[in-house]
């Protein structure tokens, strides 16, 4: 499979980019360099050679630093022949010095990904989704239009950005999301796209076989029927919804399974891992339900107890044919002594509701944390904006303990937002893990 990466200038330096897993890093302007002269057919001699002599430095310095820059290429599974930048950087913005260490992720000159709601309804209605929530309170369908689309991955592809993630809602419900999806490919963003599975057209399976599309997400819970029309509040769609994830993994379309664990289904996870292996998937992501929104029936009965969690390891602990299956749970209770995930959003996420609103977080529609609106504003100006760069500092939170003096606080930053928003209606209470 292709592996694509992205590079980036930055102020510092350079980011480097793994376009499918979203993992990035900062690298002194040299590396950058040799990144950017990184295309399959350059041998490791001749870019030691360019290096050596745009730095005037010795052919075996460069030729350490040429090695340095491959390692991290293998270190993040992009070395391989098919490992190619998406689009060609320009060497000449890496030809400057800078003191080692320079380069500061806090302070990115642009985002790296950003998601794109395309709209706020669903043909579904999930009782854990905090969009099912939403669509409670917030009757009128809204889309994200095509203009402000094209817009946003204008700016977008002008900025750098590297990822966009189409979402919902159910996305396919929008008349225009392949469009979207071919207006990323067209301006060398890489898009990646979250879906119910149950508006599957040749036309959307064509577009999600084209190279440049990273993975497509199928949000699957049970393969118990009874369970998935109780969990998805429809009757008579498993069928369909499974028929259409066998399509697209017979197309080789990178596509992965996301379960969303509760105590709906943490019985049947074992036989729902079984089920998509047997239909040729090769990743599921099981995650635990978040409680960050209240989803449609409340989440309070359908947070699963430790005891459940662990049931649901051993159900996992199997080697299966095909399948590759994680299990993420951001409050299990082992985290304690560890420092909580740093949220991205705002760092080097934003995301676009389908108003146009720019925030950090889908699951966080609070105007606290919306930064400005996509029709009237630049998403670089949006991003530059004084309220987000305060944000980022926490500049004006009421920190409490044990977050103020916590040696962890600029990593961690408190923790998930939406999450303490939705257990103690603070979002900047600290981790309830911690
Ligand atoms: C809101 S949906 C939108 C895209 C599309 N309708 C789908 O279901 O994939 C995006 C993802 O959020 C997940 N999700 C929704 N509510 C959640 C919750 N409370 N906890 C964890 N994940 C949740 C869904 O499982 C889905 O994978
Ligand atoms: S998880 Fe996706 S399919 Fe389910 S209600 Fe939410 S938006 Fe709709
Ligand atoms: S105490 Fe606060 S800042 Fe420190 S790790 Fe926990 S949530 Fe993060």
């Amino acid at each position: 499979m292709t592996r694509f990466f992205g590079l980036r200038q930055e102020p510092g330096g350079a980011l480097v980019v793994d376009r499918r897993s979203g993992k990035h890093w900062c690298v002194p302007p040299s590396q950058g360099l040799i990144y950017s002269l990184w295309d399959g057919k350059r041998t490791i001699r001749v870019l030691a050679d360019i290096v050596g002599t745009t730095y005037d430095v010795s052919y075996d310095k460069a030729i350490v630093a040429v090695c340095d820059s491959v390692q991290l290429l293998k270190q993040i599974n992009l070395y391989a022949d098919m490992a190619v930048p998406l689009r060609q950087s320009d060497p000449r913005k890496y030809l400057f010095r800078a003191e080692p260490n320079t380069v500061d992720l806090g302070v990115l000159s642009a985002p790296i990904s950003v998601e794109l709601m395309l709209t706020n309804t669903c043909n579904m209605r999930c009782a854990y989704c905090y969009m099912s929530a939403q669509q409670a309170t917030r009757r009128k369908p809204q889309y994200l239009p095509f203009s402000l689309c094209s817009k946003i991955l204008n700016e977008a592809a002008s900025i750098g950005l590297q990822r966009i993630f189409i979402s919902g809602g159910e996305p396919m419900l929008n008349p225009d999301a392949n469009r979207v999806i071919e207006a990323a490919v067209e301006r060398g963003i890489f898009p990646y796209v979250s879906t119910n599975g149950l508006l599957v057209t040749e036309e959307f399976l064509d577009i999600l076989s084209l190279p440049e599309v990273g993975f497509v997400q199928v949000s699957f819970d049970t393969a118990d029927k009874h369970e998935f029309a109780l969990i998805t509040g429809k009757q008579h769609i498993f069928g369909r919804v499974a028929h259409n994830i066998k399509k697209i993994v017979q197309r080789g379309i990178d596509v992965r399974i996301k379960t969303v664990v509760t105590r709906l289904n943490c019985t049947n996870i074992g036989p729902t891992i079984a089920f998509l292996d047997a239909l040729g998937v090769s990743e599921i992501e099981l995650v635990a339900a978040s409680p960050s929104a209240s989803g449609r029936d409340g989440l309070s009965n359908l947070m699963l107890t430790d005891k459940e969690f662990a049931k649901i390891q051993e159900q996992i602990a199997v080697h299966w044919n095909h399948a590759t299956v994680h299990f993420s749970n951001p409050l299990a209770k082992d985290l304690g002594k560890k420092t909580p995930k740093m949220c991205g959003g705002g760092i080097e996420s934003l995301v676009v509701f389908p108003d146009g609103d720019v925030g950090i977080c889908s699951m966080l529609r609070d105007s606290r944390f919306v930064f400005g609106n996509a029709h009237n504003k630049s998403l670089h100006n949006i991003w530059m904006c004084d309220a987000l760069a305060r944000f980022r500092r926490l500049d004006g939170v009421q920190l409490r303990e044990p977050c103020i003096n916590c040696t962890s606080l600029e990593t961690c930053r408190t923790g998930c937002f939406s999450i303490s928003k939705a257990l103690f209606d603070d979002p900047f209470h600290p981790f309830p893990t911690c």
